[in-house]
């Protein structure tokens, strides 16, 4: 596992519980220890809870060991998982330590939520082995895995990722390797959609987001998901789709909006909604 924020901390533990022995790398060695530190905290707190047993606490986390370059943890690896900053020349770079670093037949995957996999594969002497794996957060709670398959991804490679994602408790879908994927471009048509709504006063913000979680099903509406992932992180994603995709993912310009006015969501305390008193 390569990279120790966020998903990759929530990848290894997904591996890790499945019974896979995982060594973890970052950039910064101190957030790789880290991430196994916190791993033991989350764990202890499943046994205080009655979750899970002592021994299987201890049996996982013999399994996970933090490693002090990405090339000590691609060594050896049947399988290297990569969730490091969301930018192309970075990811290409590493990819090109990796090919040196993991044997010849390893499966190199990337988390990437936007970026195309065919690009990140470019850089490597072996495209046929690259492909996406994209883990949703928190990522040892979240049942799907979008298997991302690149125009040159052998489809062996591709079938033995998803039996390993399976078998480690996801659900998979196979998804080719166009902007969005599946579930960014379908989540950031709808938001975008919420958005023009609100502009037109359709409905008030609260009653858009209760149609969709009552009415559909979902289990957020669509403007209070976008406060929470960063209304910031739509609008660059909708810029993505609207350059790659097309006229359908122009982003509304609310949310063009919002966002030059700094309402980000959740994290800025304010975005569609305010949660400055919370
Ligand atoms: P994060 O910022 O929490 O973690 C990234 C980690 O990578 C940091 O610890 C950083 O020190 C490390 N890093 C950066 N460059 C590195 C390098 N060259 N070698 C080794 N380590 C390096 O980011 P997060 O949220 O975990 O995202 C990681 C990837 O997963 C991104 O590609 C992102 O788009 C994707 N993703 C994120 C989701 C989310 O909800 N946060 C959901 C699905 C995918």
């Amino acid at each position: 596992m390569i990279g120790a924020g966020v998903m990759g901390r929530g990848i290894a533990r997904v591996f890790a519980a499945a019974g896979h022995r995982v060594r973890i790398a970052d950039l910064d060695p101190a957030t790789a220890a880290g991430a196994v530190a916190s791993l033991a905290a989350d764990l202890d707190g499943a046994v205080t809870r009655g979750r899970m047993t002592a021994e299987q606490r201890d049996g996982i986390l013999e399994g996970v060991e933090a490693v002090g370059s990405a090339e000590d943890a691609a060594a050896g690896a049947d399988v290297v998982v990569e969730a490091i900053v969301e930018d192309l020349a970075a990811k290409q770079a590493l990819f090109v330590r990796l090919q040196g670093a993991a044997p010849a037949g390893a499966i190199l995957a990337t988390n990437t939520s936007a970026l195309s996999i065919d690009a990140i594969a470019a850089a490597t002497d072996r495209p046929a082995r690259v492909l996406g794996l994209h883990f949703f957060n928190p990522a040892h709670r979240m049942p799907l895995v979008e298997v991302v398959v690149g125009d040159r991804t052998a489809p062996d490679v591709a079938a033995r990722a998803e039996a390993l994602c399976q078998a480690a408790g996801k659900e998979t879908v196979q998804v080719r390797d166009r902007p969005g994927f599946a579930t960014s471009r379908l989540s950031a048509l709808l938001g975008n959609e919420a958005m023009w709504m609100l502009e037109e006063e359709v409905a008030a913000a609260a009653d858009i987001d209760k149609a969709a979680r009552l009415g559909l099903g979902h289990p957020m509406g669509p403007l209070e998901l976008g406060d929470l992932v960063g209304l910031d992180v739509r609008l660059t994603v909708l810029r993505h789709l609207h350059e790659t995709l097309g006229e359908r993912f122009r982003p509304a310009p609310l949310l063009e909006r919002y966002v030059a006015e700094g309402r980000l969501g959740r994290k800025a305390g304010r975005g569609v909604y305010d949660y400055e008193d919370e």
